[in-house]
């Protein structure tokens, strides 16, 4: 699969995924779990492998052949990272192991640096608990107020509250989520970083789904920070991704210790590597990283106006094929939503629609999916729900849709 697609041909598609011909108990694998973690491309895979088998070293460290061509490959990713962003340059991308450890970064190094104590940083009640429990941290330790932006009862932000939390001028850092994983809900990422810089507050963009449905331009959206997951851009496990304006980087300190984030160390005295690798101490995802290049080269190869095209189809079909369904409610009804639908059943919990669905072949997530203030915001305890990605078909939502109507016969 070379040439960019305007329309996805989902067969064709679907044979560089191996493991979407596996079948589970004799039936074909339906797998509606791409937003905890999406399968893998072939050329993901064979990247990776190809690396193992035939060159490999560590990096930046080596004036060896294998050290200098692995090195290549590793940092051809920042280069391939900057442009999906739509960055300004490669120095503004630093990896990280996951979108969690790179909101940890934030919190740790710009919360603890350069916020002020009294300083408020503004999230939402939508928010992952990667996007809570960091700044529940830096408020225990820094004397940082955390205020929470409301949603409404759709699931969309209440952006007159937002306005309002934004208004006194204490708030120095938002950081909000740009596509919910339980709601599917896309954040309007462009008037929220407006309305912040308005009131003199930077802002954080939690991208972890919504990098992998929509082109993504950090300039155009006017951020400050974004971060993303490798994992779920159909890439490997273990490497993640924090994108900062330059000059915030500059002047953030560093967050772990070690080797390769110095510039020269004494028992007296460190100095710091020059940005990005202040941020990157000790031997990094050298594999992962090799891996999430051919994944960023695959997605821009399949095109993501084809793939934004696609998953807004499905999510049309799902939500047509799922709604009429008796006792089921689509939790969340946002105008602007991506691949994930959140659902329950009355009389039945989600675990149980869930293990329902899994004898059928079909994966889904079921849960409080790590929003658990979000799952009280709307007075549940747990969820299924059923996520997209480029490899969906319609026909794996009518086989949802289809179950979903006999697990319903079978509760009532
Ligand atoms: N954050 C991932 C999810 O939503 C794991 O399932």
């Amino acid at each position: 699969m070379n040439d960019r697609m305007t329309h996805l041909d989902v067969a064709l598609l679907r044979r560089d995924f191996p493991i979407l011909s596996e079948t589970i108990r004799g039936k074909p694998l339906v797998f509606l779990d791409s937003a905890a973690s999406a399968q893998k491309p072939r050329a993901v895979i064979d990247a990776m492998v190809g690396a193992m088998e035939h060159q490999y070293a560590n990096i930046h460290r080596g004036l060896h052949w294998m050290s200098e061509r692995t090195t290549e490959a590793y940092e051809g990713t920042r280069d391939l990272t900057a442009t999906l962003l739509g960055a300004n340059s490669r120095e503004e991308i630093v990896f990280t192991r996951n979108s969690t450890e790179a909101i940890n970064l934030v919190a740790h190094s710009y919360g603890r640096g350069i916020l002020k104590p009294g300083q408020a940083v503004l999230i939402s009640e939508m928010e992952h608990h990667s996007n809570i429990v960091p700044w529940q941290m830096l408020r225990d330790a820094h004397g940082i107020e955390l205020r929470v932006c409301p949603i409404t009862d759709a699931g969309e932000l209440d952006m007159a509250a937002y306005e309002g939390l934004l208004e006194d001028r204490k708030v120095g850092l938002v950081a909000i989520t740009h596509m919910s994983n339980v709601l599917g809900t896309y954040t309007p990422a462009a008037r929220l970083c407006a309305l912040a810089h308005e009131y003199g507050a930077k802002i954080l963009l939690d991208g972890s789904q919504a990098v992998v449905h929509r082109r993504v331009d950090v300039k155009s959206l006017d951020a400050d920070f974004y971060v993303f997951t490798g994992h779920k851009l159909y890439g490997p496990t273990g490497i993640g991704v924090l994108w900062a304006r330059a000059e915030l980087l500059e002047a953030m300190p560093p967050f772990l210790g070690g080797g390769d984030m110095i510039s020269s160390v004494s028992f007296e005295h460190s100095s710091w590597a020059r940005i990005p690798h202040k941020f990157e101490a000790g031997t990094p995802a050298i594999l992962e990283g090799i891996g999430l290049s051919a994944a960023i080269k695959y997605v821009n190869a399949v095109g993501f106006d084809a793939i934004a095209a696609h998953e807004q189809a499905l999510v049309e079909h799902a939500l047509a094929r799922l709604s009429p369904i008796q006792g089921l409610s689509i939790i969340g009804h946002a105008q602007d939503r991506g691949g994930v639908i959140s659902f329950t059943m009355e009389g039945a919990h989600a675990h149980d629609i869930a293990t329902l669905l899994d004898r059928a072949g079909i994966a889904v997530r079921a849960g409080h999916h790590c929003a658990e203030p979000l799952m009280r915001r709307m007075g549940l305890d747990s969820t299924a729900r059923a996520s997209f990605a480029l490899y969906t078909t319609q026909e794996e939502i009518d086989i949802l849709a289809d179950t979903l109507i006999r697990v319903r016969e079978f509760f009532a």
